[in-house]
């Protein structure tokens, strides 16, 4: 069986990943591919403690880049592998690079972050939807999170923003409407699948 494909959405909060997450899935499972959406952080044991930890003020952030990494090997082994093994495309909501941006901020050390998430394997496209942290912000309507504060998102927008042009991430202006951005996303992804010879005409 032929393996799938990796493809995550990374972003600051309120930049749309959700949204444009689950359209993509709906749009390739339409051509008739089999897709599945996950997210991290994630549902499972570890993920239930980061959440839990997400609203407290006061938390060791090096406990906290443990967490999401040790939540990531957990996806990886439970989720992520044996769909692609399946032949499955997955879109992921979020994946290394969410760690590498935010705990690189958070803790200070993104080397140590970085050597953490070694054993996470290469995502295959990673789509970065750039937005400004105040636009961003005014979109999420419920409590905010730790992490949801403008001087926070600033700082790991520009992370983003560099860790594309390192690794080439595909960038897509997400300050505007949904159709408008989904649009961008659904024709980067139908270039990578054309490329990969994975989607039928
Ligand atoms: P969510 O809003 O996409 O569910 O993510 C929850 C928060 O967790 C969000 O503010 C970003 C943060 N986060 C990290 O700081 N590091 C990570 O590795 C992940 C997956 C999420």
């Amino acid at each position: 069986m032929k393996r799938g494909f990796l493809i995550v959405i990374e972003g600051i909060d309120g930049a749309g990943k959700t949204t444009h997450a689950r359209k993509l899935v709906r749009w390739l499972r339409k051509k008739g591919i089999q897709t599945r959406y996950t997210f991290e952080p994630t549902r499972g044991a570890i993920g239930r403690i980061l959440e839990k930890m997400a609203s407290k003020r006061k938390v060791d952030v090096r406990v906290e880049a443990l967490l999401f990494a040790a939540d990531r090997i957990d996806h990886l082994n439970k989720i992520i592998r044996p769909l692609l093994e399946k032949g499955f495309i997955i879109i992921s909501d979020r994946y290394v690079h969410s760690s590498i941006a935010y705990q690189s901020i958070t803790v200070g050390d993104q080397r140590w972050v970085e050597e953490l998430n070694k054993f996470a394997e290469k995502p295959d496209l990673v789509i970065l939807l750039d937005v400004d942290p105040e636009i961003g912000l005014g979109r999420i309507k419920r409590k905010r999170a730790r992490f949801e504060r403008v001087e926070i998102l600033k700082k790991v927008r520009e992370k983003y923003l560099e860790l594309a042009e390192r690794e080439g991430f595909k960038v897509i202006d997400a300050n505007r409407g949904v159709e408008e951005v989904f649009e961008d996303v659904r024709s980067l992804v139908e270039k990578f699948l054309e490329e990969k010879k994975a989607l039928q005409q």
